[in-house]
């Protein structure tokens, strides 16, 4: 035995870990005391402001513009100067570099704006850094093979642009939801509006930086800042031809309601409730990683989160036993801290819709689990929560949480866990975790959901479309059809 063989051995086994703290410095990212919106290329002065704060301590961060109808006017006014003045004609190729550029802006930044991401959203720097990041920048260069490439990806329908895109995106991706929207929509030859979510504006006010960095036309991409009421203004606007929203359902059916017989294009990308459906032949700790991976990423501030989860009654015991488990091990806290695995709930009015949820299931008689852990004091938190003895009728089992919060069912029969799954206004994903691949197949012919996984969840590829049926909105964003509601075809 060695000198080190002995030290090991006497050494005593560690029961449970520490985790010294390991955060990321703040210092790369430089923040401007006010932010105005960027038309034209430059910066408006805003007449009215707000103030952007950091979920996970309430210490303001930056004051940003709330549009008014002017600003708004002024923005429209510049997307279609730029769309007449050139964007629209010229060489598909030229726009392709500009895209280029931009992806490998955002590469090289790439820290610089995971940790803002984190600073003005709460999400864990690991996931801004590893999932953020990376895939907005895929979306632009993905994007950018298609600009010289629409005839092939529309053979015989002479792609053309539509005109003004006006974008409305929300607050769990920001830049992510940015790229799904800009890309696409500059690729196919169209110029924007874009309007961030109120609670997170700050990677799209940095993203101009980016846009002036790869020499962007001005008026190309203009980004006005603000709540709902600038959004309706987007919407409203004679000079935009296409409004894309990604959001709340409630929200997206007032806009459609807005711009019935406008003659106006749109997309819709709203919520979800997935099920994620586990059969007894599953690898049962990959399917738990999974289960953990759909609910507890990004707070669970997901669309398309693996909320409700459907579990076959003969593994019910064992599946719950190592979810319980799993959970303890989660570590809870400041977003900026490289081993942290949730972090905060983007705003105190989402924090209070989770709280009214959460009641409610116990209410109604669920049965409540959350794991010991203490929460920061300043802030707005949440502990990883799981609800087994829950019935269908549960609002719990039916609304989106959009929080770490898993609904737990049972089911017997693959039909049961399809007509289980189906049962609900929403229709975006589902999860399904079984060792037969003749089972996935059936199962995803059946489930009325825009993406099925199969032994995997929440990965996300810029080639794949995404989208929903029913609630969950309608158009899809990825892939070559994300191309088509920014072109006429003709
Ligand atoms: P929301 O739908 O109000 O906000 C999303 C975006 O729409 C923001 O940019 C907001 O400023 C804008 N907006 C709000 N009202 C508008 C209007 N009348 N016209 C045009 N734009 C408008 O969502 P909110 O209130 O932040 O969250 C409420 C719930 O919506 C969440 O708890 C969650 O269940 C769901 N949601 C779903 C999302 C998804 O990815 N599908 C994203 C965000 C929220
Ligand atoms: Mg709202």
């Amino acid at each position: 035995m060695t000198e080190l063989e002995r030290k090991q051995e006497r050494a005593p086994v560690p029961s449970a870990w520490t985790y010294a703290p390991a955060p990321e410095a703040r210092d790369i990212v430089t923040l401007r005391e006010q932010y105005g919106h960027f038309v034209g290329g430059e910066w408006l002065e805003p007449k009215e402001t707000y103030t952007t704060i950091s979920p996970a301590t309430e210490e303001p961060l930056a004051e940003v513009g709330q549009a008014t109808p002017e600003e708004v006017a002024a923005a429209v006014d510049a997307a279609r100067a730029a769309y007449d003045n050139g964007w629209s004609e010229i060489a598909p190729s030229e726009r392709a570099k500009y895209l280029f550029r931009i992806a490998r802006i955002l590469q090289e930044r790439s820290r610089e704006f995971a940790v803002l991401e984190s600073l003005n959203g709460g999400k864990p720097i690991k996931e801004s850094r590893d999932v953020d990041l990376p895939l907005s920048a895929a979306h632009f260069f993905y994007y950018a093979g298609w600009a010289d490439k629409l005839e092939y990806a529309f053979p015989n329908q002479r792609p053309r642009p539509l005109g003004v895109a006006g974008q409305i995106i929300p607050w769990n991706f920001p830049l992510l939801m940015l790229a799904w929207k800009i890309a696409p929509a500059l690729a196919a030859g169209n110029t924007v509006v874009l309007k961030p979510a109120e609670t997170t504006p700050l990677s799209a006010l940095l993203f101009c930086d980016v846009l002036r960095q790869a020499e962007l036309p001005p008026g190309v991409v203009n980004i006005v800042t603000g709540d709902g009421r600038t959004g309706a203004e987007i919407v409203k606007s004679d000079g935009v031809d296409k409004v894309a929203f990604t959001g709340s359902t409630d929200v997206g059916k007032a806009i459609q309601r807005e711009l019935a017989g406008s003659g106006k294009k749109l997309t819709l990308e709203l919520g979800g409730k997935a099920a994620n459906i586990i059969f007894d032949d599953a690898a049962l700790d990959q399917a738990v990683e999974g289960i953990i991976n759909g609910i507890y990423f990004n707070q669970g501030h997901v669309c398309c989160a693996g909320s409700r989860l459907l579990v076959q009654e003969s593994i019910y015991e064992p599946v719950v036993d190592k979810l319980k488990r799993r959970l303890t091990t989660l570590r809870v806290g400041d977003p900026l801290d490289k081993n942290t695995d949730v972090g905060a709930i983007n705003s105190k009015q989402q924090l209070e819709k989770i709280q009214q949820l959460v009641a409610s299931g116990a209410e109604e008689g669920a049965e409540i689990y959350q794991p010991p852990c203490r929460l920061p004091e300043k802030g707005y938190w949440f502990a990883p929560t799981v609800f087994t003895n829950v019935a269908q009728s549960y609002r719990i089992a039916q609304e989106e949480i959009f929080g770490p919060v898993l609904s737990i069912l049972t089911f017997r029969t693959p039909e049961e866990a399809v007509e289980k799954a189906n049962n609900t206004p929403y229709g975006l994903s589902a999860g399904v975790w079984t060792e037969k691949g003749s089972r996935i197949l059936w199962m995803a012919e059946r489930l009325r959901a825009g993406v099925v996984w199969a032994n995997t969840y929440n990965r996300f590829d810029p080639s794949s479309p995404f989208g929903g049926y029913k609630e969950s909105g309608f158009g899809r964003e990825g892939g070559r059809h994300g191309l088509e509601p920014y072109l006429r075809l003709t």
